[in-house]
């Protein structure tokens, strides 16, 4: 008999979650403003809310801890992380910050000025975030099947090219500062960008003088999927692959909470000396010293252990892997989802669900607290409310897809866990046609509203 797949891991320390009542959940949702983000985590019995800064380290990070230099300047943690930074991605500066949306804000305060246009593929809502608070514009260049939840393609979060060069040639060098490819596409899905759609877009880049931003929070789990979907790369082992991705990029930016599986953290790095120095001046006044900017020296040592491990082919495959499961039960339950199966979550289609549901009543923020009221389990909706409105208009944005995000920590639940999301959500499904109203805004913030939000049902 052939063997089952196991976990090229073992667990060496567990952590209690709380169990409680479907009475109990209804007083701390409506306390809770009917916002997920403003529960309690021991209100919550599988936390999917994100798979940022969640993950499990390993004992080789806990130990590299340790090993933390704490000088304010030239600490040797510094010199380790620039060494596995320019080993891994070949980049021969960087910047450490506290998080990817402060990597942002360095290198944005150092290229963008009011009236600039960035155009990349489906923005990350911090991303776009940073880019409209400075009166610029984020131009979406995401290919059009990425909004088809049911289309199975390998690589759907790809930038379309004759979008981006539509935007290339109807605005002056000097008004578009960077382009921005994510990868993977998080909020498309979690899905992949083939090294093809890289390399093509950095030669568009090029050929327009403008440079390239690879936002990289999750580039591990992309080239995973690069060497397993794309042609020519099967033999490749990841490290090679990741090498071959940042040959193409001038810039990049990184929330390291993911793919460098650490608590907190992250960084900007960039090939050209005089960026560099620019932008230094802005990490040193929102961040910290060049040499440590957000991040303490132990967190530094975590994080260069971290991207070591984290592009090794077994831990990126026990990873998607077990993303798949969940996507496989939802199958078997008739459950849409975006297809096919991301690699950090799976994103249930709200709208297919809740057919019904105006949107005015934010579809996916409906289907995200009846998934906390039926289990405790906690999703984050990627849908109108993240959308915000329009910083011209003041009207709401409402996207084309209204997705309940279920994002996987890594190496933190096992599949047992799954089993029970995949049930919650069947539960949903079958009862779908009683879920007849939604919820209505009484509090948000101008920008990024969706963290603070409050909401109330809409009685009918
Ligand atoms: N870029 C992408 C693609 C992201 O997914 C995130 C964060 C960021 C940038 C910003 O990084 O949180 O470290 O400041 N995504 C998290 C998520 C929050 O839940 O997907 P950060």
């Amino acid at each position: 008999m052939e063997l089952p797949y196991a976990e090229p891991y073992k667990i060496k320390m567990t952590e209690p979650i709380r169990t409680s009542t479907r009475a109990e959940r209804e007083e701390w949702i409506r306390e809770a403003k009917y916002n997920l983000f403003k529960l309690r985590s021991d209100q919550v019995l599988i936390d999917l809310l994100t798979d940022s800064g969640t993950g499990s380290m390993s004992d080789r990070q806990w130990a590299a801890m340790m090993m933390g230099d704490e000088s304010y300047a030239g600490a040797s943690s510094y010199f380790r992380l620039k060494e596995t930074i320019s080993r891994i991605f070949g980049m021969p500066y960087f910047l450490p910050t506290h998080q990817g949306r402060a990597a942002e804000n360095v290198i944005f305060s150092a290229l963008l000025k009011e009236g600039d246009i960035v155009p990349g593929n489906s923005h990350f809502d911090t991303t776009k975030g940073h880019i409209e608070f400075r009166k610029c514009h984020a131009v979406d260049c995401t290919i059009d099947a990425a909004s088809d939840t049911q289309l199975e393609i390998p690589f759907k979060g790809e930038m379309d090219l004759g979008k981006l060069e539509k935007v290339l040639k109807e605005n002056p060098r000097e008004k578009v500062p960077c382009v921005v490819l994510t990868i993977t596409n998080n909020t498309a899905g979690g899905q992949p960008v083939s090294m093809r759609n890289i390399r093509e877009t950095a030669e568009l880049c090029r050929r327009y003088g403008v440079p390239m931003l690879l936002d990289s929070a999750r580039f591990a789990e992309n080239a995973y999927f690069i060497k397993n979907r794309e042609e020519g790369y099967a033999d490749k082992s990841i490290k090679e692959i990741v090498r071959e991705i940042y040959t193409y990029a001038d810039i990049m930016t990184i929330s390291a909470k993911k793919d460098g599986v650490v608590n907190m953290g992250g960084f900007v790095a960039m090939r050209s000396e005089e960026l560099f120095r620019k932008a230094m001046m802005f990490n040193i006044m929102f961040e910290g010293y060049i040499t440590y900017g957000g991040m303490s020296g132990r967190d530094m040592d975590a994080l260069a252990v971290g991207l070591d491990e984290n592009t090794e082919y077994a831990q990126l495959d026990a990873r998607i892997r077990q993303v798949k499961l969940l996507g496989d039960l939802l199958d078997e339950y008739g459950v849409p989802y975006q297809r096919p199966a991301g690699g950090h979550a799976i994103f249930v289609d709200a709208k297919k669900i809740l057919p019904n549901l105006p949107k005015e009543e934010f579809i996916a923020q409906t289907l995200g607290i009846e998934l906390y009221l039926e289990a405790g389990i906690r999703g984050v909706e990627i849908g109108s409310i993240l959308a915000d409105r329009d910083p011209e208009t003041h009207e709401n944005r409402y996207p084309k897809l209204e997705l309940l995000r279920l994002a996987i920590p890594r190496r933190v639940y096992t599949d047992n866990h799954i089993r029970v999301i995949a049930a919650a959500c069947r539960n949903i499904y079958e009862r779908r046609e009683s879920i007849t109203s939604g919820y209505r805004i009484t509090f948000e913030a101008p920008i990024l509203r969706h963290f603070t939000v409050e909401l109330e049902p809409v009685k009918r």
